[in-house]
């Protein structure tokens, strides 16, 4: 990691469980562990092989000054269904469903920019007993006082600045910055070069495109980007947007009025 501290999500409720939005699935509270196990053979499930995968795959192995054909760890690529390679990049493939029912400890994260299939399976992997582990480039930037939450994505050229809160399987593509004071959800997916300054809440599931400049909000008053909305490549939002929304442009308008 590029920065220095980097606090987990302790600022969240202490109960075993919490609610990832109001009357979804609770998400079992599972803490992260950043180390390798003291023994043994542990399996690192990168669950996606798509684009994004095959791009944090390397980046998870610079993190774990990975060589292929330890003994102690292994590091595959999972997938939904049997229908995949062998291979890809050099890594083993492993369905979903056969990752799950191995019984050596096993880490995972998920590479999948669409949040509700990342939660889905996130849940699922939680639900099964597996540890969630951040995947943090050594080319990111976490500076001063933020509170990240598990199972974290950050790419190279990322940066979060200070005073952030950030939810749970958050992911943070190549230059995107998340600027001081800002309130992320959780499963909130920024594309590259996502530029959200100061003081912006982004609701829980919301999608920002490449390129989208979010204006700087006010301490009293943070620019708020609601619930499941997507800002569209390259957008330039100055105002709010409503949960479930897609806006484009600049400056950003709802797609679909
Ligand atoms: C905003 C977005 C989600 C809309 O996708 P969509 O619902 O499939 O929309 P369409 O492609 O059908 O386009 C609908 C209209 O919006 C316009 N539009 C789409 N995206 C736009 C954008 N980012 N900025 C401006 N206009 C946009 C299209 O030109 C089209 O206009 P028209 O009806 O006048 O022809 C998508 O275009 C986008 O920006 N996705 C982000 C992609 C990205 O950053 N990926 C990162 C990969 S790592």
């Amino acid at each position: 990691m590029g920065g220095s501290h980097c606090e987990t999500d302790d600022n969240r409720a202490d109960d075993q469980t919490w609610e990832c939005d109001s009357g979804s699935e609770p998400v079992p509270k599972v803490r992260e562990t950043a180390g390798v196990p003291s023994a043994g053979y542990a399996t690192y499930g990168l669950v996606g092989a798509g684009g994004f995968g095959r791009e944090t795959m390397p980046v998870l192995v610079d993190m774990l000054d990975y060589r292929p054909g330890e003994a102690e760890r292994r590091l595959v690529f999972v997938v939904e269904g049997d229908d995949h390679p062998a291979q890809v990049n050099g890594f083993p493939v492993m369905s979903l469903a056969a990752f799950l029912r191995r019984d050596e400890p096993r880490y995972f994260n998920v590479a999948i920019a669409d949040s509700q299939v990342r939660k889905r399976i996130a849940i699922t992997c939680l639900q099964a007993g597996l540890e969630p582990i951040s995947i943090i480039s050594r080319h990111a930037v976490i500076l001063d006082a933020n509170a990240i939450g598990e199972g974290a994505i950050f790419a190279p050229f990322a940066t979060v600045t200070s005073n952030a809160t950030i939810g749970r399987f958050f992911h943070a593509n190549l230059y995107s910055y998340v600027a001081h004071d800002c309130r992320i959800g959780d499963f909130v997916t920024f594309a590259p070069a996502v530029r959200c300054n100061g003081h912006i809440a982004v609701g829980d599931y919301a999608y920002l495109g490449t390129g989208a400049t979010l204006k700087p909000g006010q301490a009293d008053r943070p620019l708020v980007i609601g619930e499941g909305a997507v800002v569209g490549m390259g957008a330039v939002v100055l105002k709010d947007v409503a949960p479930y929304t897609t806006v484009v442009g600049n400056p950003a308008r709802s797609l679909r009025c």
